[in-house]
């Protein structure tokens, strides 16, 4: 007989995501996002974002299933997106996977979405090494991650952002500096015409005395503004800003990721999550981490920002270790611990 095939369901955001995967192997996945709805609210709005969930969930299980060349009955077992996240949105992916794994007749599985961003290495890289160290940031989280075997050790959180997540601070000064939503994607661009040296933005928590895996970055978005306003009434050299900006928080996360590799003695750091996606962290992640003999895997794009073939990959792993399914009555928990 062969393996199960798992279908994962993330719904925790403005991401409504359905993968599909056997043994460690992507099958066919599809994403439909409610980013745009957003953008003219300049961040995610609860409501709007469960309802395009309510709109995309049959068809985005159909468009992953198609790119799979299967079928619903091929389907051996379902996995979906617990927590953490938004109530209402987690609530209709729950209730849609429920619904199919009661109808198709297959186990449930109940997934963490921070073990799903860690999970989607494994799609573009294999299996990852224990231990190994992980650096979620992400416009929720900013996260650093112990991590042994994921579907039967628990995750060991080293530290996490005390006050803004790494994305919502390029969103924030996106704002403020007449930029697009999403904003890292937009500082991303206009940092390429930028001189990453022209302002001197704070490097926050890098002191001596600073908790060494915990990050901070609403300063930087307070700097940000006052550096913005310094310029009133001319114009804001926009790419000079951005670039600097991307050079502070790109220098604080990989500095810290290093550092805790480098303390626990492990030699692989997994950098996942929608910022993972940032070139200037990815590159100077690499700069590091070569100077430090540490192997550094990123995944693709496409598998760093929210989707369901992550929380397939969880399914699978939790399948293939015999782990207990979760009852149907499970329930969502939107500030889910770690
Ligand atoms: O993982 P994700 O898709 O959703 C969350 O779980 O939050 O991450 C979205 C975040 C947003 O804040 C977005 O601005 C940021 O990732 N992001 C980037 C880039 N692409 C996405 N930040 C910096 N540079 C990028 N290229
Ligand atoms: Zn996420």
């Amino acid at each position: 007989m062969s393996s199960p095939v798992v279908l994962g369901i993330e719904s925790s955001c403005d991401e409504t995501g359905a993968g599909l995967v056997r043994d460690g192997v992507l099958l066919g996945h599809a994403v439909a996002s409610s980013m745009d709805e957003h953008a003219r609210f300049g961040g995610v709005v609860p409501e709007i974002a469960a309802r395009a969930h309510v709109h995309s969930f049959a068809p985005v299980v159909h468009r992953a299933l198609s790119e799979a060349g299967l079928r619903m009955a091929d389907i051996d077992a379902v996995a979906v997106t617990t927590g953490p996240g938004l109530s209402g949105a987690l609530q209709v992916g729950v209730a849609g996977a429920k619904g199919l794994a009661y109808a198709l007749d297959v186990p449930l599985y109940g997934v963490h979405h921070l073990a799903g961003h860690v999970a989607a290495d494994t799609l573009d890289h294999g299996p990852l090494p224990d231990p190994c160290m992980v650096l979620i940031v992400s416009g929720g989280h900013t996260s650093l991650l112990l991590v042994r075997d994921l579907a039967r050790d628990p995750i060991v959180h080293l530290g996490d952002t005390l006050d803004d997540a790494a994305g919502e601070c390029f969103d924030k000064v996106a704002r403020v500096f007449g930029l697009p939503y999403p904003g890292g994607p937009a500082i991303d661009r206009a940092a390429r015409e930028g001189d990453p040296r022209a302002v001197r933005f704070p490097r926050p928590l890098t002191g001596p005395g600073d908790d060494p895996y915990a990050f901070s970055f609403s300063g930087l978005k307070t700097a940000a503004a006052r550096w913005a306003e310094r310029h009133g009434g001319g114009p804001l050299p926009v790419a000079d800003g951005a670039a600097a900006l991307q050079e502070a928080v790109a220098d604080v996360l990989t500095r810290k990721a290093v550092a805790a590799c480098l303390d626990h003695h492990v030699s692989t750091l997994v950098v996942v999550g929608g910022v993972a996606a940032n070139s200037r962290v990815r590159a100077l992640a690499e700069e590091r981490c070569r100077a430090a003999g540490i192997t550094l895997r990123v995944p693709r794009p496409g598998l760093c920002t929210d989707n369901g073939a992550m929380i397939a990959a969880v399914g699978d792993l939790l399948v293939r270790a015999g782990a207990e399914p979760a009852p149907l009555e499970v329930s969502i928990d939107p500030s889910a611990p770690l």
